[in-house]
């Protein structure tokens, strides 16, 4: 399995430190075969050590340049990050990232060798127009995205779903990673959205689920290593 935690806009240096040093204390009952990423905001990134990947849960496609307020591969290979969160619904959402857009940094990263998670999801009224308008929303999300590519790992987190405390349910989530891995030829799918110690039994045992991106869960290092060592 997967767990990766992604922290949004919280958690500052110093707190992301000391997290760390948590983490990898409950790490060492960890089953070998699992994976943990961790995405700290941007200001905390750094080399840490142990048996996690730290990621970045942004950074313009570019090496650097003359783009005020982002980060690049120039700050990134500082700290050795190789793995990146592309397309969450936040920032296709806040930061009016399109689809154009996604694809274009998708592109560049792979072509730096990057281990991408790629976000994709539906908003609550295309769920409630039903399964095929679910299917052809989330297809859609793979426009310009080279599906073949071998560090790609995919999280479907539909947006209702996200920081509500609402996770889907069984049912929609195994029906959904079903039709979705037959559509990425068995990529690792990851589940994102109101992820939690209570329910991550029942979402790990759901086949087709390889893992799951935790946002509100995971910023307490008690909360996400429960769920890693579940
Ligand atoms: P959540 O966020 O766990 O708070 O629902 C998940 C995500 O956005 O990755």
């Amino acid at each position: 399995m997967i767990y990766a935690a992604n922290f949004k806009t919280n958690h500052t240096r110093k707190s992301t430190e000391n997290y760390i040093v948590e983490l990898n204390e409950k790490l060492r009952a960890k089953h070998p075969e699992d994976k943990v990423y961790i995405f700290p905001p941007a200001t905390a990134l750094n080399d840490y050590e142990g048996d996690f990947t730290i990621g970045t849960q942004n950074a313009y496609a570019a090496h650097n340049g003359a783009y005020t307020g982002e980060i690049g591969l120039e700050q990134l290979d500082e700290f050795g990050i190789k793995t990146i969160l592309i397309g969450h619904s936040e920032r296709r959402e806040y930061m009016a990232e399109t689809q154009e857009k996604a694809a274009a940094k998708f592109s560049f990263f792979q072509k730096q060798d990057f281990e991408i998670i790629y976000c994709i999801g539906e908003p609550l009224e295309i769920r409630e127009k039903g399964f095929e308008a679910v299917m052809q929303y989330l297809l859609a999300q793979f426009e310009g995205i080279d599906i073949g590519y071998d560090k790609l790992i995919v999280a479907y987190e539909p947006i209702w779903a996200i920081g509500t405390g609402r996770s889907a349910t069984v049912e929609e989530i195994s029906t959904t990673h079903r039709a979705l891995k037959k559509a990425i030829n068995d990529k690792p799918l990851l589940y994102g959205g109101s992820v939690k110690p209570a329910n991550i039994k029942e979402i790990t045992s759901i086949a087709g689920v390889d893992g799951v991106l935790v946002g509100s869960a995971s910023l307490d290092v008690e909360s996400f290593s429960q769920m890693v060592l579940s």
